[in-house]
């Protein structure tokens, strides 16, 4: 690695004024071309950290710096190298949506017809078609977030960061939404991508960190971190309506309920009778189905951090802000430690 270019942020510690330490020791770098995922329940200090990177917030302590250039040092040299998705909706309603994406290329430096062929570009790559010409006020939040996600990447830094860029966009549009965001490293762009959604994260990145109450508690390629799980598989029960979860066996390593869905991990070698047990539960009309599979990246970032991710809704409740990160915590037996 020649460094020149690498992205990286060293014993970052942020502590706010009533106390919290958001951010602490964070370290991670991210080379030009690598879609970097940064992982992690809500309130684990993710767009704390992103803050910091673009001069938003100043760090506590701690280094971070783009190739050769100190980003803290430097915040409007870290705001022209970098381009920022902020998580909050950015504020389009009196522009129209591609007058504001072609405005923002402008803005960056970009020429005229190079912005707007790239505009057009994103425009059909995302199938914002229909939403072209109309104004942001009367935009949905999901089309929106489309819309913010194009201004950001028509004329993008060195640095491109998204915090939860998917938010409110429909299950279809986010699978364009991610090829764009993997486009954006094969064109040698460095992407520091924030997400709570692990399973989408997943296809998305080539490596992750997952942050967990300010601190980095787990870094590496999605399929390093599934590694320590090897050995384990996921014994999904779908528990019956009006039905409470059943007694864990004993050889459930852990387990989190979401919903009426029981997920557990256990031992390749436990596969026999955790299917029995799972049938025993069925035939006594405690729960409707069963599901024996290989474990997934979700079921590591559970073990790390106790929280499911997988359950913020993809229909979308429309709140932008909140997150069902908490809905199956108070009451049900979620996190037992084996
Ligand atoms: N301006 C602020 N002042 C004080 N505490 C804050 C502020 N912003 C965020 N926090 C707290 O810092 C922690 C991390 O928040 P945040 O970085 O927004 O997490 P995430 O983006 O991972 O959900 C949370 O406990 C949050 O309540
Ligand atoms: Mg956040």
């Amino acid at each position: 690695m020649d460094g020149d270019g690498l992205f990286r942020a060293d014993g970052v510690t942020k502590v706010y004024p009533n106390g919290v330490r958001a951010n602490d020791a964070i370290s991670l770098h991210v080379a030009l071309g690598e879609v970097y995922g940064l992982l992690g329940p809500n309130g684990a200090g993710k767009t704390t950290l992103v803050k910091q990177v673009i001069g938003l917030l100043k760090p506590t302590s701690g280094r971070i710096t783009l190739g050769a250039r100190d980003l803290v040092a430097d915040p409007a040299g870290a705001r022209q190298l970098c381009s920022y998705l902020p998580q909050a909706q950015v504020p389009i309603d009196s522009f129209r949506a591609r007058e504001a994406i072609v405005l923002c290329g402008r803005v960056r430096g970009g020429g005229r017809a190079e912005v707007e062929r790239r505009a057009d570009e994103l425009i059909e790559a995302l199938d914002l078609g229909q939403w072209r010409d109309k104004r942001g006020i009367g935009l949905s939040g999901g089309v929106k977030r489309l819309v913010g996600f194009a201004m950001v990447t028509v004329c993008p830094g060195r640095l491109v960061i998204l915090d939860e860029p998917t938010n409110d966009v429909d299950p279809l549009r986010r699978r364009l939404l991610w090829e764009q965001v993997r486009r954006l490293g094969d064109r040698g762009v460095a992407v520091l991508l924030v997400t709570h959604n692990v399973l989408e994260a997943e296809k998305a990145v080539d490596r992750l960190a997952v942050i967990d109450n300010g601190r980095l508690v787990a870094e590496g390629t999605p399929s390093a971190m599934k590694a320590h799980d090897r050995g384990y598989l996921r014994l999904q029960l779908m528990i019956a309506p009006g039905r409470g979860a059943p007694a864990l066996p004993p050889f459930a390593h852990r387990s989190t309920l979401v919903g009426r869905n029981l997920m557990t991990v256990i031992a390749r070698q436990d596969a026999a009778v955790g299917i029995s047990w799972a049938e025993a539960a069925i035939a006594a009309g405690a729960a409707e189905e069963y599901a024996l599979s290989a474990t997934s990246l979700e079921d590591a970032y559970i073990e790390l951090t106790g929280v499911n991710s997988s359950d913020d809704g993809a229909d979308g409740d429309g709140d932008g802000g909140g997150y069902g990160g908490s809905s199956s915590d108070g009451g049900g037996p979620d996190d037992l430690e084996g």
